[in-house]
């Protein structure tokens, strides 16, 4: 692992960080240099994270943060200190038709996705504002422009879009960029119970998209990093889809209407 690069000695910390996008997160920021503290719901998962990170060489040190527990987050500033980058990466997807999703269902997306990341956007930003800046990257998702099966999470999304713009001009004077990264179909854990159901689903999806295949935590984790970086200096609360073309058009809707191969 390098110990040097774009991030060498900074602090990031990543929730949501003990599988998935997170952990590809949390081990990217490491090779590059930074300091990760890997926090997750489930601790352990969170400390197994970053053993692999030093197995590699890399820095980390977790802890357990529920993001909708904001005594949890003060107890993690207090603990580690004020981070310069901050990943709002946890979340929680019901797949629940709509006529019958509980009210608790939609109630969870809602406050792991939306409020979980106003909570720990209120904890750390006002430290990072005081400590001279820093940046967010919250992780968004394509659900938030259109609907692809879950209500209330595309609700959730939607309102972080709107949460991302709304810090990004608050606190954009006091040197803390804010930005979002809305993912379409990544290959990660979350997907288990649908895979489970129809073991080629991911490989189906691949039609949906332009650049025919669905995107890898690796995507996510790179734009993340662009947008924490330096090279981000002067954007702040834009949404940067990641979605391999899906967004663009109607790739399969394309093949109905040209019936024929409309690149040659
Ligand atoms: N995988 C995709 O296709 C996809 C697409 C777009 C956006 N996203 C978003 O990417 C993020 C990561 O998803 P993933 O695919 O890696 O899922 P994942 O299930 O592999 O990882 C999610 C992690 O969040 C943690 N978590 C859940 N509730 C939490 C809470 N209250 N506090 C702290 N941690 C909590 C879980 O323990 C888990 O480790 C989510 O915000 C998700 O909405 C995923």
């Amino acid at each position: 692992m390098k110990r040097m690069g774009r991030f060498a000695g900074a602090d990031v910390l990543v929730t949501g960080a003990g599988s998935g996008i997170g952990r590809q997160i949390a081990l990217d920021f490491a090779a590059e240099g930074a300091r990760v503290l890997v926090t997750d719901a489930d601790g352990a998962s969170a400390a197994r994270v970053a053993a692999e990170i030093a197995a590699e060489g890399g820095t980390a040190v977790s802890d357990r943060l529920d993001v909708t527990d904001q005594e949890q987050a003060g107890a993690v500033l207090a603990a580690h200190g004020c981070p310069r980058i901050v990943v709002n990466n946890a979340g929680v997807a019901s797949d629940t038709p709509f006529p019958r999703l509980p009210r608790a269902e939609w109630d969870r997306d809602i406050e792991v996705v939306l409020t979980g990341t106003f909570l720990v956007c209120q904890t750390f930003l006002p430290a990072m504002a005081a400590n001279g800046g820093g940046a967010v990257v919250n992780v968004g998702s394509i659900n938030a422009s259109g609907f692809f099966g879950n209500d209330a999470y595309s609700a959730a999304k939607a309102g972080l879009e709107s949460l991302t713009r709304s810090l990004a001009v608050r606190y954009g004077r006091a040197g803390v960029r804010v930005n979002l990264v809305a993912p379409a179909t990544i290959a990660t854990p979350i997907w288990q119970e649908r895979i489970d159901r129809d073991p080629t689903l991911l490989e189906r999806l691949t039609k949906w998209y332009p650049l025919g295949r669905v995107g890898t935590p690796e995507d996510v984790a790179a734009a993340v990093m662009f947008l924490a970086g330096p090279e981000a200096g002067w954007i702040t609360g834009t949404v940067l889809r990641l979605d391999g073309g899906l967004m663009a058009g109607d790739a399969a809707l394309v093949d109905e209407i040209l019936s024929r191969d409309y690149l040659m």
